[in-house]
């Protein structure tokens, strides 16, 4: 059934979502699922197991509890459009504690199945509050209730007690520790005597699988009087442990759960876990879901089942945070064995669904670096090899070898990932001032130029975008507007990641929030996981959003890193218009011949038109733009004017950023948190290397590579052309060997070179940065991996974006020799 603006209207209404911003609120519009009833059908009964919640979108629906004391049944509640019901039985894991029927008319439901009620409360933890409310008023209104059938109860339970002697009388007041009087429980609380208790419960109005809330309140309450608090507390731990013993654990983990101090619990649900033969994961995962991942971590079997769930739920994310948590666990209390079956399952996970820890999804602002993966030995080895660098260094009197040995001995350490690329950053810039090859001044030279501020104010314009809703929303607007026909949708995707580049200048938050909306327009086709056509969706996004951030001058932190990289004067003629015109051919022609190369590589069916309603749905969740979101989008249109106009009002690019960012604080969309949350990894790294740049003119280092390879390249016969493919094929190779390095590394490099053999650095650089984010192998491209795990995995396998990433190169070659004649034209080369 269709979700129309009605709905989007009651969700706003819904008490339940009262804590949830606009931004959740669509989400959870992405979760529910509209539901028609005819008039007085029952949507359940009471007694049955719960599976999902429900919200009233139109008609009444009458709440009713069957008395214990005869056949009749009392009205607790009326709900309306708004109401919500299905809660209690979703949270508690009772039977439904009442039956609910439609009353007049047809009505009208939205369903949250019980999974993605439990994936929302995990993303949206502010649901809880507003539950627990719920809960609690519900809970007050039926406790009324139970007063009044009370009275009839306790004269019942009164007559079956006094029929029977002392120990019988014990024994059943015992058996009220259970929830539910089946005869396995029975027999192993009380052995040859179960029979006998049973009759006697039987008689107190308690029969199993049947709900007796009140009899055993009754009868819990009586136990409580007689032998102490001390003594039932005792007494259910001990009944939970024969329980357990007995292999009923569907009996035994609510009383742990309420009877046992938390970690008697925990390592209950941990035996249970590990118990053979294995009990039934519907006894277990209830239990699981009432856990904390950091209590779990503790034990790799609670950990290894948790993360199971989380990935059958379709978090493989979660998952994998969850597993790496207990990993570090483990390895802090050297538990070998535990570390190894965790990494196992880590990487299994990681190739399979190619998930990355959902931290990374917060649109990327805090990239998680795909770590590399090195044997314990190799890594030391590597360490190793990086000390005698940095001795060498020390050793070597001239000036150029020291720079390069302990520039060579920083790539090792920043490859192998053993400290923060921030701390290998401030070593190195430690190391040349304590060998001599500058002072304080030189060193922290990049952090005093414009370039550097430059990036600081895109990381603080990316955190204030993605803190307004305001992409997401222009998002959900595009692809409702989006043309009919696969070719134009895959089109319009990768346009939208390109053209998200000055807005929202990191490839990896850009990746994050177009995935999900390719994710949207797969479904709004109704496209199957992973079909073809679904691919060409998912990839064309993917390469809207990542590899092709070398169209603007701000696209990308690794643009800034090029651009700083430039010789003053090509960076003076390259501003951000200059470097728009410059590149747009080579845009044009990857974008184009990329989409070809997809079509080509899928062939896709072309398929049904795009069910627009739940998109719909989303937007009108979202309401109108609040004042906010029209101030940041006010800034960013000035912002980006700005740089448009810069070269005529004398000003950079950088200064126009830093007063965008101000406007940004101004208007109220950045403040002193989201700045504490910028990659401050990535920022001190990049004072560093534009300090490397620097460094590297003033020794002279720059002058040696190019009069070197001056006359080397011209004893190979290697013309202008030739050049720009070369560092294109060198670039590829190191992006996956080096990974994010490679822009530094390879730039340095080739800028001197590039001069000396005419063809101009920018030119250089671009080859650079067309090619540098390669995902041939997926997990060295972080980028990559959050735009899959983005699209849940769901658009794109591994294996099917490697065929595409094999087409694109060919795409980037054939593009860039294409380009040249442009370039020659422009005087480039
Ligand atoms: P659940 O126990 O899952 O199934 C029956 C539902 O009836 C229950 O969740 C609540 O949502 C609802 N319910 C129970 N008691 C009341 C009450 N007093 N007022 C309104 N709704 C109720």
């Amino acid at each position: 059934m269709g979700l129309t603006g009605a709905h989007a209207e009651l969700l706003q209404k819904v008490d339940l979502f009262a804590g949830l911003d606009r931004m959740a609120l669509a989400q959870v519009a992405a979760f529910v699922e509209a539901v028609a009833v005819e008039g007085g059908s029952t949507i359940f009964r009471q007694g049955e197991p719960g599976d999902a919640l429900f919200i009233v979108a139109r008609g009444r629906f009458g709440v009713f509890v069957a008395l214990p004391e005869s056949n009749t049944e009392v009205r607790l509640a009326t709900l309306s459009p708004g109401d919500v019901f299905g809660e209690m039985a979703l949270l508690t894991d009772e039977p439904r504690s009442a039956t609910v029927r439609s009353e007049d008319g047809t009505g009208e439901l939205l369903k949250l199945e019980r999974s993605r009620f439990f994936e929302l409360v995990r993303r949206e933890p502010a649901l809880i509050h507003s539950i627990a409310g719920t809960l609690i008023r519900r809970l007050q209104a039926n406790a009324q209730l139970i007063l009044q059938s009370e009275h009839f109860i306790v004269s019942v339970v009164e007559g079956a007690l006094g029929r029977v002697d002392p120990a019988r009388r014990r024994q059943i007041l015992e058996a009220s520790v259970l929830d539910d009087v089946g005869p396995e429980a029975l027999a192993a609380l009380f052995g040859a005597d179960a029979a006998e208790v049973a009759r006697t419960l039987g008689e107190c109005g308690i029969v199993p699988g049947q709900p007796a809330g009140p009899v055993l309140r009754i009868l819990r309450e009586r136990l409580e009087r007689e032998l102490g608090a001390e003594y039932w507390q005792e007494f259910a731990q001990t009944a939970a442990g024969h329980l357990a013993e007995a292999g009923l654990w569907s009996a035994a983990l609510p009383l742990y759960a309420r009877h046992a101090p938390r970690d008697v619990f925990i390592a209950a649900l941990g035996r249970g876990v590990r118990a053979a033969p294995p009990p039934a994961p519907e006894q277990i995962a209830p239990w699981l879901d009432r856990t904390s991942d950091e209590e779990v971590a503790q034990d790799v079997d609670l950990a290894l089942a948790k993360a199971a769930l989380y990935e059958e739920r379709g978090a493989p994310a979660a998952a994998l945070l969850l597993l790496e948590r207990a990993l570090g666990a483990a390895l802090t209390d050297q538990r070998a064995l535990d570390a190894r079956r965790l990494s196992d399952e880590i990487a299994r996970l990681t190739l399979a669904t190619g998930a990355e820890p959902a931290g990374a999804l917060q649109y990327g602002l805090q990239p998680a670096r795909a770590r590399r993966v090195f044997r314990p030995g190799t890594r030391a080895l590597l360490v190793g090899v990086a000390l005698a660098f940095a001795a060498a260094a020390f050793a070597v009197p001239a000036p150029p070898a020291r720079f390069g040995l302990l520039l060579a001995a920083a790539v090792v350490l920043w490859v192998i990932d053993v400290l923060p690329n921030a701390a290998v950053s401030l070593l190195l810039l430690a190391s040349w001032i304590l060998t001599g090859l500058t002072d304080i001044g030189g060193a922290t030279a990049g952090f005093g130029s414009t370039n550097w501020l430059f990036v600081l104010a895109l990381l603080g314009i990316a955190a204030a975008i993605a803190r307004s809703g305001l992409l997401f929303r222009i998002g959900l607007l595009l692809i409702r507007r989006m043309p009919q026909g696969l070719f134009w949708q895959a089109g319009t995707l990768l346009l939208t990641g390109v053209l998200l580049g000055p807005f929202l200048p990191v490839a990896m938050g850009r990746a994050a929030l177009t995935a999900p909306l390719a994710l949207g327009v797969a479904q709004a086709l109704r496209l199957e996981d992973r079909e073809p056509a679904a691919a060409v969706l998912g990839l064309a996004s993917w390469i809207g959003a990542g590899p092709m951030l070398f169209a603007f001058l701000n696209a990308s932190p690794a643009c800034l890193l090029a651009w700083g990289l430039l010789p003053a004067a090509t960076r003076q003629r390259f501003d951000w218009v200059q470097w728009l015109i410059a590149a747009a051919p080579l845009a044009l022609l990857i974008g184009v011949g990329s989409l070809i190369a997809l079509f080509l590589v899928f062939r896709p069916r072309t398929r049904a038109v795009l069910a627009r309603d739940r998109l719909a749905l989303q937007l009108a969740v979202l309401g109108p733009p609040s004042q906010r979101e029209l101030a940041m989008a006010a800034v960013l249109l000035l912002t980006v004017a700005g740089w448009l106009a810069a070269p005529r009002l004398g000003l950079d690019a950088g200064t126009v950023a830093i007063l965008g960012v101000l406007a940004a604080f101004l208007t109220g969309n950045l403040d002193g948190r989201s700045l504490r949350d910028l990659d401050w990894n990535y920022l001190i790294f990049y004072g560093v290397a534009l300090s490397v740049s620097g460094l590297m003119g003033a020794l002279g280092i720059e002058r040696l590579l190019s009069d070197t390879a001056r006359t080397f390249l011209a004893d190979l016969g290697i013309t202008p052309a030739t050049f720009v493919l070369l560092i294109a094929v060198m670039s590829l190779l190191a992006a996956v060997a080096i990974g994010e390095q490679t822009v530094l590394l390879l730039g340095l490099a080739v800028v001197p070179i590039a001069s000396a053999i005419g063809v101009s650095p920018w030119v250089a650089v671009m080859a650079i940065l067309a090619t540098v984010v390669y995902w041939l192998i997926p997990a060295t491209t972080p980028e990559y991996l959050v735009a899959h795990a983005a699209a849940e995995g769901r658009l794109y396998s591994h294996a099917q974006a490697q065929r595409a990433a094999l087409a694109h190169v060919a795409v980037v070659l054939a593009a860039l020799a294409l380009a040249v004649p442009f370039w020659r034209y422009l005087g480039l080369m």
